[in-house]
């Protein structure tokens, strides 16, 4: 039977949809509350990560172990990296990448992580048509992007640094679990997708943009969210 790991690193990327399930079963582990139970009618594992790429890290192993998750969702917001992709559009990871891993030193590209095999988790094909599909349902009027995210343990709001990962991976927009919960996922052949609503443009403009369009992003990408989960 299908059962849906879905992360939030922040309370408010979970909350509405943790407020419309039907909870079985209450779970502590690693310091995060992980809720069981149905989401109308789909066999859910909802949870708080917390913020960044251990916390998601663990988070995502719990929900392979413990909860056997069939598949995982990465729910919350970004920076943009994109002139044109604004704050309040979407972006459904093709797949996603840490930008702040770099082991040159030894022969490997820049953001790969030696001995895994690969510099990029590709998303699960079927769970990103969903989501671009349900995108257009839910939210008609918000644009969605398929693309590259990108994950470090940075919140950035810089415009050098911005440039600087640009340049380097190509990404669509920059956050701080995705490609954790993405290379979990990869190693417990667990198929996932991340989706993301833009809070920001990632530059010396987020620091006052980010917490005025949070909320909003947040409930953007959670009711995208909850469209899609009866058609997976
Ligand atoms: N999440 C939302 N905006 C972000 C940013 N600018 N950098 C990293 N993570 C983010």
């Amino acid at each position: 039977m299908k059962k849906i790991g879905i992360i939030g690193a922040m309370e408010l990327e979970v909350e509405a949809l943790k407020s419309k399930m039907t909870i079985e079963r209450t779970v502590e582990k690693a310091s995060m509350e992980f809720q069981e139970g149905t989401l109308n009618g789909t066999a859910v594992v909802i949870v708080r990560s917390g913020i960044g790429k251990v916390n998601a890290a663990l988070c995502t192993q719990i929900l392979c172990d413990v909860f056997e998750a069939t598949h995982i969702i990465n729910t919350g917001v970004a920076g943009s990296l994109k002139n044109e992709i604004d704050i309040g559009d979407i972006v459904v990871s093709t797949d996603t990448l840490h930008h702040d891993v770099d082991v040159r030193v030894f022969g490997y590209p820049l953001g790969e992580v030696p001995q895994v095999g690969r510099l990029a988790f590709p998303a699960d094909e079927h769970l990103v048509q969903l989501a671009v599909s349900s995108c257009k349902e839910v939210n008609p009027d918000i644009r969605a992007y398929q693309g590259r995210i990108v994950s470090g343990d940075q919140f950035i709001s810089d415009k050098k640094v911005k440039e600087h990962i640009i340049e380097n991976f190509q990404g669509f927009c920059v956050e701080m679990e995705g490609a954790s919960i993405a290379h979990a996922a990869y190693l417990n052949h667990v198929p996932f997708v991340v989706i993301r609503a833009i809070s920001d443009k990632a530059d010396e403009s987020a620091e006052t943009a980010y917490p005025v369009f949070e909320k909003a992003a947040a409930a953007h990408s959670a009711a995208l969210v909850e469209h899609m989960l009866p058609l997976i």
